[in-house]
């Protein structure tokens, strides 16, 4: 599932083994981390522990009908120890950023001797440069202060998906090994969110957001 799109900065790689991330499931595979939150009420984001199982990573095709008549094709991968196995690529490899390369995913893919790839974060399309926040396999490669969904994997494993703050970013004692911001959590628990993502994502009073159309949202899953 080389990624054939060439629009987004960085890819998600998984690399020779496995992963364990079901983004396909229904209900999270364990509840919400609230004592992450930094919100009184509800936390910003979502912080599950992954797997370990040393199973390889599988990818599955699917066909939705959304309505009479229309057919939407598409993958989704399965990751059973993303800690190990996932990697948040620069564009063409290490230093791709800071070089503003523009590298077709597919190359990136090959060169990082991905199993699986998906395109990810975003990109300034006549700078090359890599917008919000990158970490590649440990490395802080980018910083931009955006509030935009962020996808990322804290050194001991967690998956934490959301809005973060400085200090959520910031954690020195569990670190981000990967992370890569997005445009628009689509779901959360099994329910559409985009409502409350475009809200707060447009806040005025945030520094800065992408105003990228939301289908072209990071996901493993994969319209082909
Ligand atoms: C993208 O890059 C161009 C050229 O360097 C710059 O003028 C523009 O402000 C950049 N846009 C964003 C959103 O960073
Ligand atoms: C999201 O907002 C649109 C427009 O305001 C509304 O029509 C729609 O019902 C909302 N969806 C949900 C799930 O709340
Ligand atoms: C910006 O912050 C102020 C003060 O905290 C708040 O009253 C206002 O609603 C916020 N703006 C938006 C668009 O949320």
């Amino acid at each position: 599932m080389a990624a054939r799109c060439f629009t987004l900065v960085s890819l998600l790689c998984v690399c020779a083994w496995t992963y364990g991330l079901d983004l396909t499931r229904d209900a999270p595979p364990a509840s919400s981390d609230s004592t992450d939150s930094t919100d009184q009420s509800r936390s910003t984001f979502e912080s599950w522990p992954s797997s370990s199982d040393p199973s390889p990573a599988s990818v599955h095709s699917f066909i939705l009908q959304p309505s009479r008549g229309r057919y939407v094709y598409g993958r989704v991968a399965l990751v059973q120890d993303p800690l190990r196995s996932l990697s948040v690529l620069e564009p063409g490899g290490a230093g791709g950023c800071e070089r503003q390369r523009l590298v077709p995913a597919a190359h990136t893919a090959l060169s990082g001797g991905c199993e699986v790839a998906v395109n990810a974060g975003f990109y300034n399309a006549s700078s090359g440069a890599c917008l919000g926040n990158v970490v590649s396999d440990g490395r802080l490669v980018t910083k931009s202060p955006v509030y935009n969904a962020q996808f990322g994997i804290r050194k001991d494993g967690r998956l934490v998906f959301g809005y973060l703050s400085e200090e959520d970013l910031q954690d020195q004692k569990n670190p981000f090994v990967q992370l890569v911001s997005g445009v628009v959590w689509l779901l959360r628990d099994g329910q559409v969110y985009i409502n409350h993502s475009l809200q707060v994502e447009s806040d005025e009073n945030q520094s800065s957001t992408f105003h990228i159309d939301a289908n072209t949202e990071l996901k493993l899953t994969c319209r082909r």
